[in-house]
């Protein structure tokens, strides 16, 4: 329970504490491969719109309402920062009340920034709102070094002065108004946070701003949406060029977030490696256009029951396909780890050449050790597909890597257990619970205490 002036604050009722990894990673997973997966899953609100929606509500002198917000260790670290910049959150259910009516404080703390990247994003609406910030760089991650190079050359592009000093970003405007200027800026890579950093930022700005080679993500265009329910002015978001007329304040409103295509395609891709029917919903289809093209590319079907509603009906031998992440509307490098568990088991050979993040293909090591048969090659993974995998002890490296080992983890032949699940609940809510209600067979363990609860896992 977090405390402010001695008086209990209605926070994270229902939130994963954000304890640091290892104090949360007294436990692991333990699951028995082999079982078929049948029924429905309810998919969760998007982690990647959440947390920058959350930002975005410091756009605002008004209280917020953001609904379908998973419970995600990531959330409460998001809220943890806003909370320290002034922001008072209440949370409901998946209903988050966010009030930055009074924020007064420009400098978000590097001890909860350095435990999430995405904190970055508070940024753009604190020099928008404040004409000040201060934010400690975000430094690399599992995946790569993850600069925010372009973050900062838009914002001076819009008058901000920046300075990096001891591992913090300055930012400031000058003159009275303290208000950044709209300006035109093309984007050397389309970095979805970087285009919703300078998209939240010119909100606010006095006149014109075009994001050119800006990024397409679902998240980019869901932040718009929220922008413009607030009275901003946006066009074109969701396309590869952003017009932002910057307006001199926002105000309240109350907004439902996506459904997250992620989590989507993750459960797509257990019912693909299972061989297993399963439906679910909420889901936009368009958002999954890519990963439902490799998912039939491997021989499954995917057919839209509903307008929100998919249905997974499995091919009984996987074929091998080849893969490439790009940025939207291309492959998601989010599901590129997802799909290597389902290509290790597919018949053939198959490449993935991942070209978003140059440190992300760590579960090969892992995947390996359960059977599979993969060899890398710089940025390339290549595949060659096997019968089975055999369950054995493996380590999560980051968020994706662990929804690979949990799938291949299903799929194996015997039991598998996972360590590293503080990389899981940065970005699942209840993966354990979806999955047994799925028919899975598996449990957290403490693994201080009798490992294992369930007769049919002990060995
Ligand atoms: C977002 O990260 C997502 N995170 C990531 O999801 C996702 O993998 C990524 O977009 C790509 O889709 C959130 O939304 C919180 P980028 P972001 O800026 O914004 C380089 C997950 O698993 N780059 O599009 O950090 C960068 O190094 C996470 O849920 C620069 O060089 O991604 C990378 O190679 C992981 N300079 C590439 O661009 C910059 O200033 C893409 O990064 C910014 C980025």
């Amino acid at each position: 329970m977090l405390m402010q002036e001695g008086k209990a604050i209605t926070f994270t009722s229902n939130l994963p504490n954000t304890l640091a990894a290892s104090e949360e990673d007294s436990a692991i997973l333990e699951i028995l491969g082999g079982q078929r997966l049948s029924g429905h899953v309810t998919i969760s609100g998007a982690k990647n719109s959440a947390l920058v929606l959350m930002a975005g509500a410091l756009l605002c002198p008004q209280e917020c309402r953001l609904r379908n917000v998973p419970s995600l260790v990531d959330v409460g670290r998001m809220g943890e920062i806003l909370r320290a910049l002034g922001v008072k959150l209440e949370r409901q259910g998946d209903c988050l009340t966010l009030n930055a009516s009074s924020i007064g404080e420009s400098r978000a703390p590097y001890e909860l920034v350095s435990q999430l990247r995405a904190s970055f994003f508070v940024i753009g609406p604190l020099l928008a709102r404040l004409g000040v910030a201060r934010v400690p760089l975000p430094g690399g991650c599992a995946i790569g070094a993850r600069p925010v190079d372009l973050h900062v050359r838009g914002l001076q592009a819009m008058g901000a002065e920046v300075q990096i000093d001891h591992g913090m970003v300055n930012a400031y405007v000058r003159g009275a108004s303290k208000r950044l200027k709209g300006a035109k800026i093309y984007l050397d890579y389309p970095s979805v946070g970087a285009t919703e950093t300078l998209m939240m930022a010119a909100t606010l700005a006095d006149g014109e701003t075009i994001i050119e080679n800006a990024a397409q993500e679902p998240e980019v265009a869901d932040l718009a949406n929220f922008c413009r329910a607030m009275g901003a002015k946006i066009w074109g978001a969701g396309t590869n060029t952003i017009t932002i007329s910057g307006v001199p304040s926002l105000y309240s409103t109350d907004y439902s977030i996506i459904p997250d295509r992620i989590e989507a395609g993750t459960f797509l891709v257990a019912g693909a490696i299972t061989c297993s029917e399963i439906s679910l919903s909420p889901v936009v289809p368009d958002h999954l256009t890519a990963v439902i093209a490799k998912l039939q590319a491997v021989g499954a079907q995917v057919i839209t029951e509903a307008p929100h509603r998919l249905r997974l009906i499995p091919s009984d031998r996987n074929r091998a396909t080849d893969i490439e992440t790009l940025p939207y509307p291309g492959f998601p490098t989010d599901m590129q780890a997802q799909f290597m568990a389902l290509l290790a088991l597919s018949e053939g050979n198959s490449v993935i050449t991942e070209t978003v993040f140059e440190n992300r293909l760590r579960h090969v090591a892992e995947l390996n050790r359960m059977g599979a048969n993969i060899r890398l090659k710089g940025c390339n993974a290549i595949i060659q597909g096997v019968p089975m995998l055999s369950g054995a002890p493996v380590v999560a490296t980051d968020l994706r890597a662990s929804a690979a080992l949990v799938l291949a983890g299903l799929a194996a032949n015997g039991k598998t257990t996972i360590q590293g699940l503080h990389h899981l609940d940065r970005g699942y809510e209840q993966l354990e619970t979806k999955l047994q209600k799925l028919g899975a067979r598996l449990q957290r363990v403490k693994v201080s205490s009798d490992s294992s609860k369930d007769p049919a896992l002990k060995t």
